[in-house]
């Protein structure tokens, strides 16, 4: 093993500890109860929109469901084969943006609509174009809007494409996570090459002009050689995207992942070799690196984004625009209106319940306070430039640069005066160095696991 391997081991091994993927700060186990109401919540809705009116609100609305559980699976989904679900759910849907609506006492401005899940093509097609039709009817659209939608490669038929497409969506999303039959079966998740291409094909004719690949590493009996074979078959296929991240195990919160054991995952070193064959391949190709997990062909606006710093983090990743306030409508969505977070009800039951009362589906949230606006705006730099100007009228500044001081000695950031930046070394470790500006999680130092592992 060579030097710089054996000392990009031991990084491994040191920084390999529970960490958030840092989508928000403060982070979601850290939301203060106490700070937050609802009335608090749609008094932060209002501020944010009268503020931010010409530039546009983003919508994100989550629909749960999927017709078979991928075991691996971290996000909030309702498994089912009943499709008579479809039509409730898009009138709550529609009740909760009337709630908006209200807050926001006119007609907004929308400049980007994401639909995630769950599996938004679960929907018939007809469906969709109800739900969009709905939300549309009261709002104008920016010039630049962007509409996008994910999507399971094995139930997109060509009438969902083309209904989209016709309602402005521009942009797909295609979960992928590995071509390799075995991963797949110990995933419970089933695509093959040739009904992606097929997806893919039809995209491009009807005039999709951005489709993302989401890929994974980490996932189940991986090895080097399918993850190879899965990055040779996707760049076959020329996304102009492609999200490569890390598997997040948190069987404590996911039941689903206990249906293989820790001994089928790769780990430490192996993961993060897995990592990095991916990514040179990847970059191999053309595409540049975005930020923690994100790869894009020169053209596409995330790299465009990137390079003249404009790039945004949020609850769905990395995205080349920023809204102020984005509102997400439907079960367990997060809202973000820079000052403050809300989440809805987690399970369709409550949802429905909550929404036939005439009540706003929110649950949790955080007010912002002063300290908490500083720290958002440090750790979105690092994350989004790999930079960071401290400000040295705060107070933070000194011990921001005394918690970094270790990092700095492994050669993962540097230091000059005022100004932070995260080495080349470092960017395999981003979500440890925003540890170090993480206020609410130094504050609890002796900590039960809430995130799963950095590496
Ligand atoms: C809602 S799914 C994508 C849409 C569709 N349901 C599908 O599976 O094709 C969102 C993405 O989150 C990522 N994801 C889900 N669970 C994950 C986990 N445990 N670790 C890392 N990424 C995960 C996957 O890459 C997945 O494509
Ligand atoms: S990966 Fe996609 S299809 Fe599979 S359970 Fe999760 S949301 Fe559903």
């Amino acid at each position: 093993m060579s030097t710089q391997n054996s000392s990009m081991a031991g990084l491994v091994q040191k920084y390999n500890v529970a960490a958030p993927r840092y989508t928000s700060y403060p982070t979601v186990p850290f939301w203060d109860e106490n700070t937050f109401s609802t009335a608090a919540w749609t008094d932060q809705v209002y501020h944010t929109f009268t503020q931010s009116k010409d530039k546009g609100l983003s919508l994100y609305i989550h629909l749960p469901f999927c017709e078979s559980l991928c075991t691996y699976c971290g996000c909030n989904t309702r498994i089912t084969k009943n499709h008579q679900v479809e039509l409730p759910y898009i009138m709550s849907l529609l009740k909760e943006w009337e709630m908006y609506l209200a807050v926001f006492k006119e007609r907004p401005l929308l400049s980007e609509i994401h639909l995630g899940g769950g599996t938004p093509t679960f929907f018939q097609p007809e469906n969709l174009k109800l739900l969009i039709e709905g939300i549309l009817k009261h709002v104008d659209v920016t010039l630049d809007s962007s509409f996008s939608f994910e999507a399971h490669p094995a139930n997109t038929k060509t009438a969902h494409l083309q209904i989209l497409f016709d309602l402005g969506f521009r942009r797909l999303s295609l979960g992928i996570q590995d071509f390799d039959p075995l991963v797949q079966f110990m995933i419970n998740r089933h695509q093959t090459f040739e009904e992606v291409e097929e997806v893919m094909q039809n995209a491009r004719t009807i005039g999709f002009d951005s489709i993302n690949f989401d890929l994974i590493y980490g996932l189940p009996k991986q090895t080097e050689t399918s993850v190879q074979d899965t990055i040779e078959k996707s760049m076959l296929l020329g996304p102009d995207r492609i999200s490569f991240y890390s598997y997040a195990h948190v069987p404590w919160l996911k039941p689903g992942q206990r249906h293989y054991t820790e001994a089928d995952l790769p780990k430490g070193t192996v993961k993060l070799a897995l990592y990095n064959l991916g990514k040179t391949m990847i970059l191999a190709q053309g595409y540049a690196d975005i930020g923690m997990d994100h790869f894009a062909k020169k053209e596409d606006a995330l790299y465009v984004a990137f390079q003249q710093e404009r790039l945004h983090r949020n609850f769905m990743g990395y995205a080349d625009h920023y809204s102020p306030l984005l509102i997400g409508i439907g079960v367990s969505s997060i809202s973000d209106a820079w000052g403050g977070f809300a989440q809805n009800v987690k399970t369709v039951e409550e949802y429905h319940k909550r929404i036939e009362s005439g009540i706003l589906p929110v649950v949790k949230g955080h007010i912002l306070n002063q300290e908490d606006l500083i720290i958002r705006r440090y750790i979105l730099d690092m994350m989004c430039k790999g930079k960071v100007q401290l400000d040295p009228e705060t107070h933070l500044t000194g011990q921001i640069k005394e918690e970094l001081s270790t990092l700095v000695m492994d050669g993962l950031v540097t230091i000059e005066g005022d100004m932070i930046r995260c080495t080349v070394t470092g960017r395999s470790f981003l979500r440890n160095i925003c540890m170090a500006f993480d206020q609410r999680l130094l504050k609890l130092r002796s900590k039960p696991q809430l995130f799963s592992e950095a590496i």
